[in-house]
Order: C-alpha cells, then structure tokens, then sequence
C-alpha cells in the first residue's frame, strides 16, 4: 500500500497533526508549497489536510487540489486543526470530490495546536485505517 501525506500549515498546527498522521503511515508529511508536493505515483491513501483563515481554507491548498490528478489517487482522507468549525473537513472533501477523488467519511479535527494525547490519538486512528 502506497500513502501520501500533504498539508498546508501557517503557523504550524496543521504541520504537528501531519507529521504524527505520516509517522503512522511510514511516510513524510510534505508540505503543499514544497516544489515536491505533487503526486506523481498511484497512491492508495492521500492524507490531505488544511485549517480555515476567516472562514476558508488558503488558495494555495484550494489550488493544490484542483491540480491533482485523479487518476493517481485511489480515495482521500481529510485532516484539520481550525479552531472553531469542522468547516474546513466539509471544505476539503467538497474539492476532492469535486476532482471525482473518493473521500472517506472518517476525518481527524483536532483544535489549533493537537496535544500530545491528540497526536497519539491521530497516530492509532491511521493505524486502524490502513490495517483495515
Ligand atoms: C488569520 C486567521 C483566521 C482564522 N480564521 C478561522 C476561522 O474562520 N474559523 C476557524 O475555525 N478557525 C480560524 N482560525 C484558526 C486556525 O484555523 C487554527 O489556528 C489552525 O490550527 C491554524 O492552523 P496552522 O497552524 O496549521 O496554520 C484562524 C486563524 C488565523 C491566524
């Protein structure tokens, strides 16, 4: 099984709940704005994750989205640390679909900054999904 793990971060707690998700997976967590983001080989699972900046997701993420290919990405599985709403789940997994990307319904919020007991949490629930 092939897994990838992308984020868009500003201030680093997206970053923190990536690196936990992508320790869980074996892989790196690459950030979006890294010239190495795309996603150039047949990958299982995407585990792909933002935060909302006054209401929205970033354009950088948005546009990362949309440039993906399809093809390549066998389903998605979304991941966010906005403070307030789930609505940058509801979000990302509008853009992928919008891409015809399958999204599972499972998810990980977690509120700005995950503690550490948050990051196990992460780290089990990824587990549990690419041993399922
Ligand atoms: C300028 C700004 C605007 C924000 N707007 C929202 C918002 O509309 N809704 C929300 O739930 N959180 C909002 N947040 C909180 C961030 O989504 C939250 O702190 C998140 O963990 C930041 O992730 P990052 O450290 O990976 O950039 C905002 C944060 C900043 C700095």
């Amino acid at each position: 099984m092939k897994f990838q793990v992308r984020y868009y971060s500003r201030s680093g707690n997206t970053k923190s709940l990536a690196e936990s998700i992508a320790k869980a997976a074996g892989v790196n967590a690459v950030s979006i704005v890294d010239e190495n983001s795309s996603i150039n080989e047949k990958t299982d699972i995407l585990f792909i994750g933002g935060a909302l900046y006054a209401y929205g997701l970033d354009e950088k993420i948005v546009d990362y989205i949309s440039k993906l290919d399809a093809a390549k990405i066998d389903k998605a599985f979304v991941f966010s640390t906005s403070w307030i709403s789930k609505h940058s789940i509801t979000l990302l997994k509008k853009a992928l679909e919008k891409k015809g990307i399958f999204v599972c319904k499972e998810f990980i919020h977690f509120k700005n900054k995950p503690t550490e007991q948050e990051l196990k949490k992460a780290e089990e629930c990824v587990k549990s999904i690419i041993n399922s």
